[in-house]
């Protein structure tokens, strides 16, 4: 956030900016989705929904994961939530006492230590490496269960990394929790932006899955604030009650764009997915040719995290260089945890030729580095 800061600064004094350390599409919401919330909230849709959400988007819901990944979750088991964040408070809250641990990969998004430990849980760190494509080492993840271990956070496609998990990963991470009697809780925030290969649901591979899910990313909806929870059914009860305390229902109109959303953006949704493929396949290269290490292919989400300890071993103040010096903006790895320190994370939700833009300002900053060290 002090990246950020800093480069909003610097913009306001007049300086330009490459803006790679934003995880915020660039695309405006599809008109489509837009259009449904405008005529709901004329149509009255202003006022309070079942905390659950409305049964339509539930039953949306159902049919995507059905048309999607050939699943039958029970439109019963979906909270809808504002966003995937509450969703978040929703799962721990219900599933963890205090005390209870929750196993997750280091780097990871930082929400997820944050909300375990507000909720008096324990968030267990669990170092992943580049080398590894990010994944589990699932020796080590067995040894790091223990009777108060209570669910195995995964995140595919992941933030930071954009690393996506295979049906063999799921599969082996599935057969794990069932043997061992703890819960994946799986973010699949991510879904929709996948380049490499089809797109898995934990929910094929096991029921022993909290599956965390929302619109912000795939469908360019960040500022609506929507999302979903599925849970096991005994956990719903209580989802529903911090649901209610808490937050009472998601926005009534919004929750109308968000049926539309699942039922006829996905055209929108495939075109965004080929326009940020399209940067991948220009960023992950040039981020290589500038002299950054990337061990596996990113290939998903919208993200390249790059090992940089070649320029420095520092991520925050390697970024903090780059933004004053290069002009460029991103994200410092150890924001994602010790795991992360060394690394850079570059996001691609920004247009092909701002990434142009960036990567010419890296390889002139590598090149007067490099002059500068041989003088
Ligand atoms: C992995 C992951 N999960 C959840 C979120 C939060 O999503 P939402 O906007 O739906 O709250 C983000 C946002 O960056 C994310 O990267």
């Amino acid at each position: 956030m002090d990246i950020v800061a800093r480069a909003k600064e610097l913009e306001s004094q007049g300086r330009d900016i490459v803006r790679l350390e934003i995880g915020d599409p660039d695309f405006p919401t599809p008109e489509i989705i837009t259009r449904a919330a405008e005529e709901a909230m004329a149509a009255g849709s202003t006022h309070y929904t079942q905390s659950l959400g409305l049964p339509d988007l539930r039953a949306a819901i159902h049919e995507h994961y059905r048309r999607t990944y050939g699943v039958d979750v029970d439109s019963e088991d979906v909270v809808v939530t504002q966003g995937t964040s509450p969703a978040m408070l929703l799962l721990f809250g219900a599933l963890l006492d205090p005390g209870d641990e929750v196993i997750m990969p280091d780097p990871c998004y930082p929400a997820y230590p944050n909300y375990v430990s507000f909720l008096g849980g324990v968030p267990k760190a669990l170092r992943v490496h580049a080398r590894d494509g990010f994944r589990y080492d699932l020796e080590q993840l067995e040894a790091a269960i223990t009777p108060r271990t209570k669910a195995i956070m995964i995140t595919s496609p992941s933030n930071p990394t954009g690393a996506v998990l295979g049906a063999d990963d799921l599969d082996a991470l599935a057969e794990l929790a069932e043997r061992t009697g703890v819960h994946v809780a799986s973010d699949e925030i991510y879904h929709g932006l996948t380049f490499c290969g089809p797109e898995h649901s934990i929910l094929e591979f096991t029921d022993r899955a909290f599956v965390l899910n929302g619109f912000s990313k795939a469908y360019a909806m960040t500022g609506w604030r929507l999302g979903y929870l599925i849970a096991p059914r005994e956990y719903v009860r209580s989802a529903e009650k911090i649901q209610q305390n808490f937050f009472l229902a998601a926005n009534a109109f919004v929750q109308h764009a968000g049926v539309v959303a699942l039922t006829q953006a996905q055209g929108a949704v495939a075109a965004m997915r080929e326009l940020y493929d399209e940067r991948r396949r220009f960023l992950v290269p040039a981020l290589r040719r500038v002299g950054l290490t990337i061990e596996s292919e990113p290939c998903g989400a919208f993200y390249v995290f790059a090992d940089a300890r070649c320029w420095c071993e520092d991520s925050l103040a390697l970024s903090g260089r780059l933004l004053e010096e290069a002009g460029v903006a991103c994200a410092p790895g150890i924001d994602f945890g010790e795991g992360g320190e060394g690394f850079l994370r570059f996001s691609y939700a920004t247009a092909l030729e701002r990434l142009e833009e960036g990567v010419r300002r890296l390889e002139e900053w590598s090149e007067g580095r490099t002059a500068a060290v041989r003088r």
